[in-house]
């Protein structure tokens, strides 16, 4: 089955988690209750985070992290945790990636970004008010034994911080000028994009105690998608307009990408190629395929890569 054609064809598996939009309503509800849980946060920090976090998302990493780890009702609460800790992660490099020092973006999520709507020092602080909170989460994953929890968060420190998501911006922003070829651009794609979708998605395996063998080859889905992803994201930037992406366009003019390098048709050839080889390594796992080949869809061939 390809992404393309999953769109009506879903089997009548579990409810609630197997439904891609439903798995999003419960992670959006889980991440406020989140959010509402350390007191005493100052009121214009509070609004910064709600701002940055309970904006509009297609919360691609929270349902990879769902869908890996399809877990039994009793296992629900720890696996959004677990994808509301990546997702705090993920938002937290939105927040980072947008200021003026970086890309310095007006638009995320259909808002104001939130050094625009805070400023930039209550943005600083609010990226890092989540990076540490994601690791909160970790630490308090209801029902995981310790050595899991010290285990997923080697995973996810290891993603983001300066050999990982961290290592990818840097290159972004002061590294370009080295990137000639296509791959030290997929190598930057990997670092910036796909680092963190593939610790989701093995986080997902590791919650669900699969073996080594399995959480690597459910990485190697992970990292087609996040390579593909990332190559999308870079052609929305030349393609759609700020309202359709839900933020900033047409800031990569100056960047080496594959769409800037090789043009759009090359770049458009080589996200499907990572795709198909997305789809072929999921084939290769235990995983149940349709919630995430649906996401896939949704995501590549309707366009909604767009933020909805
Ligand atoms: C944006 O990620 C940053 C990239 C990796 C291109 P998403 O497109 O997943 O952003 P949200 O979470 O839906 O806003
Ligand atoms: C950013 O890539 C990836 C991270 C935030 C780590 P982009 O700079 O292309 O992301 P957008 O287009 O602003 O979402
Ligand atoms: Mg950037
Ligand atoms: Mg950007
Ligand atoms: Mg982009």
């Amino acid at each position: 089955m390809t992404a393309a054609g999953t769109g009506s064809s879903l089997p009548n598996a579990a409810p609630q988690l197997s439904a891609d939009a439903s798995a999003r309503e419960l992670v959006e509800a889980r991440l406020e209750h989140l959010l509402a849980t350390p007191a005493g946060v100052p009121p214009h920090l509070a609004a910064a985070l709600r701002h940055a976090l309970l904006a509009p998302s297609k919360r691609i990493r929270p349902l990879l992290v769902l869908h890996v780890s399809e877990p039994r009702a009793a296992e629900v609460t720890p696996a959004l945790d677990l994808g509301c800790a990546v997702e705090m992660v993920h938002t937290a490099s939105l927040i980072l990636d947008d200021l003026p020092c970086m890309d310095d973006a007006q638009m995320r999520r259909q808002r104001p970004t939130t050094h625009m709507a805070f400023g930039q020092a209550t943005a600083i602080l609010a990226a890092i008010a989540l990076l540490t909170q994601a690791f909160a989460v970790l630490g308090q994953l209801d029902g995981v034994s310790d050595s899991t929890k010290v285990r997923l968060a080697a995973e996810l420190s290891a993603a983001v911080g300066g050999a990982g998501l961290v290592a990818g911006q840097e290159l972004d922003v002061n590294g370009r000028d080295s990137i000639v070829a296509a791959d030290g651009i997929e190598r930057l794609n990997w670092l910036k994009t796909g680092v963190l979708f593939v610790a989701a998605a093995r986080m997902g395996a590791m919650l669900r105690g699969l073996p080594e063998e399995e959480v690597e080859a459910v990485g190697l889905f992970a990292s087609h998608l996040g390579l593909a992803f990332q190559t999308a994201d870079d052609l929305l930037d030349r393609t759609a307009t700020a309202g359709e992406a839900g933020k900033d366009v047409g800031k990569d003019g100056g960047k080496t990408t594959l769409v800037t390098l090789f043009g759009e048709q090359a770049a458009q050839l080589s996200y499907r190629e990572h795709l198909a080889k997305a789809e072929a390594a999921l084939a290769q796992t235990r995983i149940t395929p349709e919630p995430l080949l649906t996401m896939m869809a949704r995501l590549f061939d309707r366009r909604e890569i767009r933020t909805p």
